[in-house]
């Protein structure tokens, strides 16, 4: 379609949009300070909001400023992203986020934006930051107030077990007061609430949906504010929230083609809940890689093999060290060595570990003629 062609309604948004970017790239050229004034604007106007947010705000931690401005300069695109903004919506009630703290937040997001824009603030331009900001809410207060009706905001548990089976990974047994309405390879959102207030990071069970408990693997990362916390400090009763499922790893139950799953360290959760489902509708022939980095890493062997000898008949297993030249099982990358093994082209695929270790897997797989459409796979990094 020629500029000629388009639409008024489409022309005006794409203008606003471009205008937005504009604006928004003069702004980031101040770096850290945007968030800092951001914030800082927020919570002296709106106390109140203060704790909703982590003790410490970092950087690192500028979740919703980033975030925020990423979306709404894409108001031009406010229907594809009609989906994304209603889970962002769900999802914000877990944060204690109301409808009244959404003017809140945008008119420190004006002022934030008029402070570094400096002469070429204008007064067209905060009208279509407004604009913008108000169409984004409304979709994300909206879709709230449908998920309220529905479901609570947060599920509350307990951690009930601790197994630490390395150093840095612990497999913990979760218990809530109520069935979390998970899927097999979804992910939620936890927080540890006496550990780490405030702070919520996404987990995935590793046990297919049943009753009030299921396992977590964790993993410390190095410096990692909750992982560690929930490691190496977490103790038997330690109370946590769970925040809505989410997340597309679940296999499709009318699906008649064998799996492949290939899992790098805690991705090997997810594969498990779905491997467990599998077990109770009979199983589905299913191959099984886990790639770790050393022998030592190589956390639930004992499950793995009891469960490949148990299910022999459909399903077979195989873990590999990409660092570990004692290893008696194979080496190397586990994307480039699962997809090394077989032709794999009329397989239903799932991918889960690392977003370094997800992008080799894909690209792997692609390269042997596993078409896109039927590899699915979920990233365990930075949410
Ligand atoms: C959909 C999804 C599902 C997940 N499921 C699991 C799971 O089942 N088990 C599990 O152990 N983890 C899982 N993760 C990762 C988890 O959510 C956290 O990112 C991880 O535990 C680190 O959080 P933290 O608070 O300890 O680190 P932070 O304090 O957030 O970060 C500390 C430092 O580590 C870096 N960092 C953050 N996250 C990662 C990461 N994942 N890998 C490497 N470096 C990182 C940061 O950039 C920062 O420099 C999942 C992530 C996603 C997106
Ligand atoms: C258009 C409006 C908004 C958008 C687009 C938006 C978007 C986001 C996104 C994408 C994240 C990161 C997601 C995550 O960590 O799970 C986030 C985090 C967060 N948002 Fe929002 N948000 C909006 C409004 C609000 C409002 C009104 C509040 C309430 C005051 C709020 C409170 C939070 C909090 C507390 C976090 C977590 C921050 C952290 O962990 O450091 N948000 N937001």
């Amino acid at each position: 379609m020629t500029d000629s062609t388009r639409p008024a309604p489409l022309d005006a948004a794409l203008d606003t949009t471009a205008a937005l970017k504009a604006n928004f790239a003069t702004v980031a050229t101040h770096g850290d300070d945007v968030a800092a004034y951001f914030y800082a604007h927020l919570f002296l106007t709106h106390p109140e909001v203060r704790e909703l947010f982590p003790l410490a705000m970092t950087e690192q931690r500028d979740r919703l400023l980033g975030a925020l401005i990423r979306i709404v300069t894409h108001v031009d695109r406010l229907a594809e992203l009609a989906p994304y903004l209603a889970e962002l919506g769900r999802d914000h009630r877990k944060f204690g986020a109301l409808a009244g703290h959404y003017p809140a937040v945008g008119a420190s997001l004006l002022a934030t934006l008029e402070h570094f824009s400096g002469a070429r603030w204008s007064a067209a331009l905060a009208a279509q930051w407004s604009a913008a900001y108000a169409a984004v809410s409304e979709a994300m207060i909206r879709a709230a107030a449908d998920a309220d009706a529905r479901e609570p905001a947060w599920y509350d548990g307990e951690i009930v077990e601790i197994d630490r089976r390395t150093v840095d990974l612990a497999v913990l047994r979760v218990r809530t007061e109520q069935p979390v309405p998970y899927r097999a390879g979804q992910s939620m959102a936890l927080q540890a609430t006496r550990l780490r207030p405030r702070v919520w990071r996404p987990f995935t069970p590793a046990t297919r949906p049943s009753g009030l408990e299921f396992d977590l693997h964790v993993r410390a990362i190095d410096g990692g504010t909750l992982s560690t916390a929930l490691v190496r400090a977490a103790r038997p009763g330690e109370p946590v929230r769970l925040g809505a499922p989410y997340g597309g790893l679940s296999l499709d139950p009318a699906a008649y083609r064998p799996l492949l799953m290939i899992a790098g360290g805690t991705g090997l959760a997810p594969m498990k809940a779905m491997i467990e489902q599998l077990i109770d509708s009979g199983g589905r022939p299913t191959h099984l890689f886990h790639g770790v980095r050393t022998g030592r890493e190589a956390y639930d062997q004992a499950w793995l093999a009891a469960t490949a000898a148990e299910h022999h008949t459909w399903l077979s297993v195989c873990t590999a060290t990409s660092h570990d030249e004692r290893w008696a099982g194979p080496h190397g990358r586990i994307g480039e060595l699962a997809a090394a093994q077989a032709d794999w082209a009329g397989y239903d695929v799932a991918v889960c570990g690392s977003p370094e270790m997800v992008e080799a897997t894909v690209k792997a797989l692609v390269a042997r003629g596993v078409p896109d459409e039927r590899i699915v796979f979920e990233e365990f990094g930075k949410a």
